[in-house]
C-alpha cells in the first residue's frame, strides 16, 4: 500500500513540475521585455530561420517524449507483478524479443532524423545568405567589451570605430566579421541570430538583420576571464534615415570644448587617457590647442594591432552617441532604460536623449575595478589612475562633450 501511495505522490509531483516548467517556458517565449536574452522571440530574418526550425523540431521531440513516457508508465503498470504473486512464486513471465517492435523503433527514429536533417541543412544554407546591400562591420572581442569598425563607403578604409553598441539600420543585412584581440569570446544577440565565437587569429562571419528599430541585448557566451559574466553588448537598430544621420555624426569630429572645465578635462585626457583611449585627431602628448585630423584617422590602417593608437581601450571620439559604456554595463544617460525593447528613453533616437549620467561616469573614473572585476596589471581592463575629485569633474566635463 505504501509503495502505491508513494508512486501516486511521485506521479502527481512530476506532473506539476512538468506543467510549471512548460508554463515558464511558454511565458518566456512570449516576452522580450521581461527576458531580453530570449532566443524564442525572433526579431529578424536570421532569427526567424532558427525559430522556424526549432519550433517544429521541438514539437516532434516533445511528441516523442510524451509517447515514450506514456509507454513507460503504461508498461510499468500493465506488466507489474500481481498482488497474488507477492509471496514469491518466482520471477514474472519473461518476455524477450519482438522483431516487429524492434524494427519499428529503429526505423521510425531514423526516418524522423532524416526528415529533420533536410530542414536542418536547408536552414544552415539560408543562414549564410547575405543581401547585396549589406553593411560590413568588423567586430573585435576584447577583455571585456566589443569594438565595432565600419567601412560605410566600402572603400576598404575604416571610417567609424565605436564600442559597446552596434548601430544598424532596420531591414538591412549587416555582415559581421568577428575577431578577437586576446582570448576566445562569443558574440550573441539572441533576438537577431545565433552565437558566433570570436577566436584570436580567425575571422568568423555572422549576418544580423532586425525588422524593427529597437535595442537588442546580448551577452558574451564564452568564458573569457574575470568579467566574462558582465561582458555585454547591444545592437541599436534605427530606421534607415536615422542610421544615415548617425553615420554623418560619427564621421564628423565632435566640436572642440569651450567651457573652462571641459578644456581642462581635454588637457587631462591627452595626458592621462590618450595613450590607451583614442579620440580621433587627438594625439598622445600633443600640445594644445588640439586640432582634429581629417577623418578617417590615418592611424587606423588595415593593420589592427601596432598602428592603432587606442590600445585595447574603446575609441571615445563619439562616446555620448552610445546609450551605455563600460562594456554596456553602465547607462550613459539618466533615466535611461535601454535594457528592454520598446522601453522609451534613448530608443530609436540617433543621439540618446536626457541628462548625461554624471554619477556613473564619475564612479567609473574613481575606481573602475570596483564596478567591473579587471586585471589592469596584465593589460586586462582599465587601471585606477588615482584621480582627484577635481580631475574627475574636469574629465567628465570633457567626456560629455563628445557627441
Ligand atoms: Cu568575452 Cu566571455
Amino acid at each position: 500500500m505504501r509503495n502505491k501511495r508513494n508512486s501516486t505522490i511521485a506521479l502527481v509531483l512530476g506532473t506539476i513540475a512538468c506543467l510549471v516548467g512548460g508554463w515558464l517556458l511558454l511565458r518566456g517565449a512570449t516576452s522580450l521585455t521581461t527576458f531580453p536574452l530570449n532566443t524564442l522571440s525572433p526579431q529578424g530574418r536570421k532569427a526567424d530561420i532558427i525559430y522556424d526550425l526549432v519550433v517544429p523540431v521541438f514539437a516532434i521531440a516533445g511528441l516523442v517524449f510524451i509517447l515514450v513516457e506514456v509507454g513507460v508508465v503504461w508498461m510499468a503498470y500493465r506488466f507489474r507483478r500481481n498482488e497474488e504473486d507477492r509471496e514469491g512464486e518466482g520471477e514474472p513471465v519473461q518476455v524477450h524479443g519482438n522483431t516487429g517492435l524492434e524494427i519499428g523503433w529503429t526505423i521510425v527514429p531514423a526516418l524522423l532524423l532524416a526528415v529533420i536533417a533536410v530542414f536542418n541543412a536547408n536552414a544552415i544554407l539560408q543562414m549564410d545568405d547575405v543581401r547585396e546591400d549589406a553593411i560590413d562591420v568588423t567586430v573585435i572581442g576584447q577583455q571585456w567589451w566589443w569594438e565595432y569598425r565600419y567601412d560605410t563607403d566600402s572603400d576598404g578604409a575604416v571610417d567609424i570605430i565605436t564600442a559597446s553598441q552596434l548601430v544598424m539600420p532596420a531591414g538591412r543585412d549587416v555582415k559581421l566579421a568577428i575577431q578577437s584581440r586576446d582570448v576566445i569570446h562569443s558574440f550573441w544577440i539572441p533576438a537577431l541570430n545565433g552565437k558566433k565565437d570570436a577566436v584570436p587569429g580567425r575571422t568568423h562571419d555572422l549576418v544580423l538583420e532586425a525588422a524593427e528599430p529597437g535595442i537588442y541585448e546580448g551577452q558574451c557566451t564564452e568564458f573569457c576571464g574575470l568579467s566574462h559574466g558582465v561582458m555585454r553588448m547591444q545592437v541599436k537598430v534605427l530606421d534607415q534615415a536615422d542610421y544615415d544621420e548617425w553615420v554623418d555624426i560619427m564621421t564628423t569630429p565632435p566640436e572642440q570644448p569651450t567651457d573652462d572645465a571641459a578644456v581642462a578635462g581635454q588637457e587631462l585626457f591627452v595626458q592621462q587617457c590618450s595613450t590607451c583611449h583614442q579620440v580621433n585627431g587627438l594625439e598622445p602628448g600633443a600640445q594644445a590647442p588640439y586640432e582634429y585630423a581629417e577623418m578617417p584617422n590615418p592611424n587606423y590602417g588595415e593593420d589592427v594591432g601596432s598602428t592603432l593608437l587606442s590600445q585595447n581601450a574603446p575609441n571615445l571620439t563619439h562616446l555620448m552617441m552610445r546609450d551605455t559604456f563600460a562594456g554596456s554595463l553602465l547607462d550613459l544617460y539618466e533615466d535611461s532604460d535601454v535594457n528592454a525593447i520598446d522601453s522609451g528613453v534613448g530608443l530609436g533616437s540617433v543621439v540618446p536623449e536626457g541628462e548625461p549620467n554624471y554619477n556613473n561616469l564619475k564612479r567609473w573614473l574613481r575606481n573602475p575595478e570596483s564596478i567591473k572585476p579587471m586585471d589592469p596589471a596584465n593589460n586586462q581592463g582599465m587601471p585606477n589612475l588615482g584621480l582627484s575629485e577635481a580631475q574627475i569633474d574636469e574629465l567628465v566635463a570633457y567626456l560629455v562633450t563628445l557627441k
